[in-house]
């Protein structure tokens, strides 16, 4: 695992967006793997910036979200369909056929999870996956506790990560409690990972993941038995790792 320490989330967006322009450069039909949430925005605005300054093509890159509330369909606001249309997708040249998010109306949602994975096998896997970290240590929403032999599957959100997620949504209770995810065993076959943590609020989190067991109460630690793992994390979120 390599540590990259940068000053701020300023620092911390761009260091990400070079290194996943890097990857789109060097193979132009990547397939991605992406997260939501508040700290990958400022990557995906520095991406979209490098696109319309010419540097960047996403005609040929496949992606591949992690996950999506249970329950909302890709109109509703709050869904992470809007949010990829939103920060990324509205914003460069991928082809919409190249996207794939899990899909959160799905009525069979075990045949959606099974064709989700298929579909990350037919396109020859992730190249690059893109992460975050909850506070309690998930990523996608893989929370404590989850086998390290999950793969895409209906989860249920812990009460840390709904308190979390609240800021979005009117109040606490219209959170969605379950969500489409893709696992960690799924999430560890990607040949490259790259995790962004910025604050202080992911200081522990950082450290358990870098520092502690390895143990399926740290989702996140799971990440030191993979080959090429580079965590980004800004002075505040790296503040427990010395
Ligand atoms: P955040 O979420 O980027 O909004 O802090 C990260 C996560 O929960 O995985």
């Amino acid at each position: 695992m390599r540590t990259i320490v940068v000053k701020d989330y300023v620092a911390l967006s761009k260091c990400a967006a070079v290194i996943v322009a890097g990857q789109i450069m060097y193979k132009p039909d990547s397939v991605l793997g992406l997260p939501t949430g508040s700290t990958p925005e400022g990557t995906y605005k520095n991406l979209v910036d490098f696109y319309k300054e010419g540097l960047l093509d996403f005609s040929r890159v496949v992606t591949f979200n992690l996950d999506e509330y249970y329950g909302l369909g890709p109109q509703d606001k709050l869904s992470y369909h809007w949010y990829m249309h939103h920060h990324l997708f509205a914003h460069v040249n991928i082809d919409p056929k190249n996207v794939h998010i899990p899909n959160g109306l799905a009525e069979d949602v075990e045949a959606e999870c099974r064709a989700y994975e298929e579909k990350i096998d037919r396109a020859g896997g992730i190249d690059l996956q893109l992460l975050g970290i909850g506070r309690n240590g998930h990523i996608g929403f893989n929370e404590p506790g989850t086998g390290f032999d999950t793969l895409t599957r209906m989860v249920r959100l812990t009460a840390d990560t709904i308190a979390a997620n609240a800021r979005f949504f009117a109040s606490p209770d219209q959170v969605p409690v379950q969500a489409i995810s893709m696992g960690i065993k799924s999430i560890m076959k990607a040949r490259r990972i790259v995790l962004l943590a910025s604050g202080s609020g992911k200081a522990q989190a950082v450290r358990d993941m870098v520092l502690g067991a390895v143990t399926p109460e740290m989702p996140a630690s799971v990440l030191q038995l993979h080959p090429d793992v580079t965590v980004i994390v800004d002075r505040e979120a790296a503040r427990l790792l010395d």
